[in-house]
């Protein structure tokens, strides 16, 4: 098992997971999805219709919560629910409730937790400045909205997944501001970030790009 980290932020649909989990075997570390891990808590808070304004409902809601993963697979107090959290009305969920202190502060103890012997690399919005800042290694994705949709909606047509272009374009713009503008930890690039632009590159580029990068790091 490798003994350092991997951080990668960036906005939605710029393909941190398909890059991490190939990263993840080239260099046997295991990968955590943290979006999965915010999709996860808010597929129980919308289908136990927790009110989140009652702090005393949502903390209780966010205790009942057990998220754990077994290869591609994400289950959630032991159900799998890998497809449910990937639909749109989770997506804008998700991003929705991860302004929220109470969900942030128990997903971050548990991602720091989770990474805390090294050789994990995970993806999100802040792995790079809260979650992991001392990460041997951290990337920002980026990628523009027309080419992150387009990613996006070929992701859910391979996996099975009923998909709308138009919807999906206009989730991610939605998702992009929500996720920049809230008041904790909004999406930005740490200072100590390298920015890759993956807007006309191929995976096998944006990997060979990181490659470089860790080799030259670790
Ligand atoms: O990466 P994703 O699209 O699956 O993430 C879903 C939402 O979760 C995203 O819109 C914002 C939130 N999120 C976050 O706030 N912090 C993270 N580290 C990961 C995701």
């Amino acid at each position: 098992m490798s003994k350092f980290n991997i951080a990668i932020d960036g906005p939605s649909g710029v393909g941190k997971s398909t890059i991490a989990n190939l990263l993840a075997d080239a260099y046997h570390m295991i990968h955590l999805d943290t979006g999965a891990m915010y999709r996860c808590v808010a597929y129980y808070l919308l289908k136990n219709k927790v009110d989140v304004n009652n702090e005393k409902e949502l903390l209780d809601a966010l205790e009942n919560i057990d998220i754990s993963f077994q290869e591609d697979q994400v289950f959630l107090n032991g159900e799998n629910v890998s497809k449910e959290i990937r639909m749109n009305e989770i997506s804008m969920a998700a991003s929705k409730f991860s302004a929220f202190n109470a969900v942030r502060k128990k997903l971050v103890s548990l991602q720091q937790q989770i990474a805390k012997n090294k050789g994990y690399i995970l993806d999100g919005r802040d792995i790079c400045s809260v979650v992991l800042p001392d990460a041997e290694v951290k990337i920002y994705m980026d990628a523009s909205s027309k080419a992150r949709a387009q990613r996006r909606y070929q992701e859910y047509i391979s996996k099975g997944i009923d998909a709308d272009y138009e919807t999906i374009f206009q989730d991610i713009v939605a998702r992009d501001y929500q996720d920049s503008h809230r008041e904790i930890s909004p999406l930005q690039v740490a200072e100590d970030a390298q920015v890759i632009d993956t807007s006309d590159m191929t995976i096998e580029e944006v990997v060979e790009e990181i490659q470089k990068i860790i080799d030259e790091k670790v």
